[in-house]
Order: structure tokens, then sequence, then C-alpha cells
């Protein structure tokens, strides 16, 4: 068992959240189970400053379970233009089905019900339960990550003694401060390199601050496999032939121009998905290929569907 230095630390973290802390980032007021599932899927993969935009979009038009009970996959991903890893924006659609079918359209405040959505893990479930139901549970993401590895000098991660020691720093009696407050510190505070320690907290409970070393968990290295993609950009009047065929078996369900596999030396961009590196090239053309259905949007439509993130780029922001 880790022996813990307790002092309150939980404590410090939500005094300190209430007096420094992020309070006016949307997700943050206005508490509801529903907003914060959406804000924690987000939050998955996205960071804060992007995130917010998308959340307030997504509030403006499915305020609540109610609104969204009707969405389509296809209204979702919308919502989800650009901001990447789609999956997410599937499993929202999925998990509000799996809501209204099974749970009378409210969302679960239990954590076996809640893991049983699909894009909810043990992590995201800790969130919900924490911040919208006032139960002590504790998150795991990468920030609380970076502050327990720092406060218990831990310098390689290993699931079980996170997760205890996450649990044991919760400060149960203000668990909403907490939580806001122990992320807050570790994307504020807690900085990869020059941490701001005379501004923190547990500065006197660190053990990284005491021993002036402060240790950054070693990112898996994953093998990926290289791929390469030509896409062929069909322009005319301001207007780009779209499809949602491709043989990839991955993006599916997601817009791009039509595109093949071809081996090419050279990359115009490099993007990586978890297990595979693709390496995607451009090509302009006038001529909408016969065997491929699908859409003309004008430029300005293709802010408003799905796109995969890399093409989303290159078509709205480079290109
Ligand atoms: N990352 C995950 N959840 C978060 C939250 N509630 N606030 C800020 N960053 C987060």
């Amino acid at each position: 068992m880790e022996v813990i230095q307790s002092n309150n630390l939980g404590e410090k973290i939500s005094d300190w959240y209430t007096k420094n802390g992020r309070q006016n980032l949307p997700w943050r007021y206005d508490i509801s189970p529903y907003r914060v599932w959406i804000s924690e899927i987000m939050l998955q993969q996205t960071q804060v400053n992007t995130a917010i935009a998308y959340f307030e979009r997504f509030m403006a038009k499915y305020p609540d379970l109610q609104t969204i009970e009707n969405a389509t996959e296809d209204d979702i991903f919308n919502m989800w233009s650009g901001l990447g890893y789609y999956r997410r924006a599937s499993y929202i659609f999925q998990a509000k089905e799996l809501i209204h079918a099974k749970f009378k359209g409210e969302m679960p405040d239990n954590y076996d019900d809640l893991i049983s959505l699909p894009g909810v893990g043990k992590s995201t479930a800790g969130a919900i339960l924490s911040i919208a139901f006032n139960k002590p549970y504790p998150i795991l993401d990468a920030n609380v990550k970076k502050v327990i590895s720092r406060i218990f000098f831990k310098k390689n991660f290993e699931e079980k003694i996170f997760w205890n020691l996450s649990e044991d720093l919760l400060d149960k009696k203000n668990i909403f401060n907490f939580q806001q407050g122990v992320m807050d510190l570790g994307s504020q505070l807690c900085l990869p390199k020059n941490p701001k320690c005379d501004l923190c907290p547990v500065s006197s409970n660190c053990q990284s601050n005491l021993k002036s070393e402060f240790p950054l968990l070693s990112k898996k290295s994953i093998k990926r496999k290289k791929e390469f993609l030509e896409f062929q950009l069909i322009q005319k009047n301001q207007k780009y032939f779209m499809t949602k065929e491709n043989k990839l078996g991955y993006w599916a369900n997601l817009w791009m121009p039509p595109v093949s596999t071809a081996n090419h030396q050279k990359a115009e961009i490099i993007h990586k998905l978890s297990h595979r590196e693709l390496n995607i090239n451009f090509r302009n053309s006038n001529k909408k290929p016969k065997n491929i259905e699908g859409k003309w949007f004008h430029k300005k439509e293709l802010a408003l569907i799905a796109i995969p993130k890399p093409i989303f780029n290159r078509l709205l922001i480079d290109g």
C-alpha cells in the first residue's frame, strides 16, 4: 500500500480552485449531468481552448437530453465538424439512444450504468459522477496523472497505483472544486518544463518540488503502420465534390474528396491515427469520377459537415 502524507492535500487544491480556478469555462456553470457528459467526451482528445466554441455550439443546438433525442448520427457528426476523433460523435449518438431506451431519458447516476455507455471509460465515468452528481469518484486523465506523478514522484505510470493515489487525494467534501482544481493545477501550473511551483497550493507537499526534479511520464511508443493516400480535389465554382465512399477501413461516414491509396515519396501532410501513420497528398482535378456517388459542397458548407481532421484543415484553413 502507498503511504499518503495527507496534509489535506485535496482541501488545499479545492481551496485554490475557488480563488484561482477557471470558473468561467462553460462546462463549469449551469451544471447538468448532460452538459458534463458532453464536455467530458469533447475534452477527452481536444484542448480546452478549442473545445469551448464547440461546446457552446453543441449546447445552443442540443441543450439537453430531450432536444437531442431525435438527432440522427449525421446531425451529431455535423456538430463535430473539424474537431477530429469523430468516433466520439458516434458514441454520443449511441449513448443517447441507450439513455432514452434504457434509462428513461435521464443520465445514469451510478458507475455501472455510466460505464455501460459507449465512449464512457473509467475516468469519464468518474468525472461525471463527481462533477455532476457530487459523488467522490476519482478521475485519471493526463493532467491528473501528471499532478500525481509530480506530488508523489512517480516516474513510471502504474495504473493501479495511480488510481489509488487519485482516490486518496480527493477532497470528498468539496468534490466539484477539487476535480476542477486538480485539472487546472495540471494545465496551468504543473507545466512540463518550468512548473510554477511558487503559485502551487501543494508545493510544500510535492516531492518533485522538494527534489527540484520534475519527471514526466513517458508516452507509450506505438508502432504505426505507414499508409499513403492521395485525395483528388475536384473543384468547380467554389464547390468541392465530396463523397462518403471509401475503402480505407477507417473514417467511415465522413465526407471527403475521392481517395485512393498510392505510394509516393513525399507527403504534403503526415497525420497520425492511433495505429497508422497517414502520408497524404492532394491532386487537383476537374473531373468527377463516374463510379463514385457524392455531393457538391460550397466552401462555406464544408465547415458544417464532418470531414477527417487533416482534410478539413487542408480545405478550410490552408487551402
Ligand atoms: N479535461 C477534462 N475534463 C476537464 C474539465 N472539466 N475542465 C478542464 N479540463 C478538462
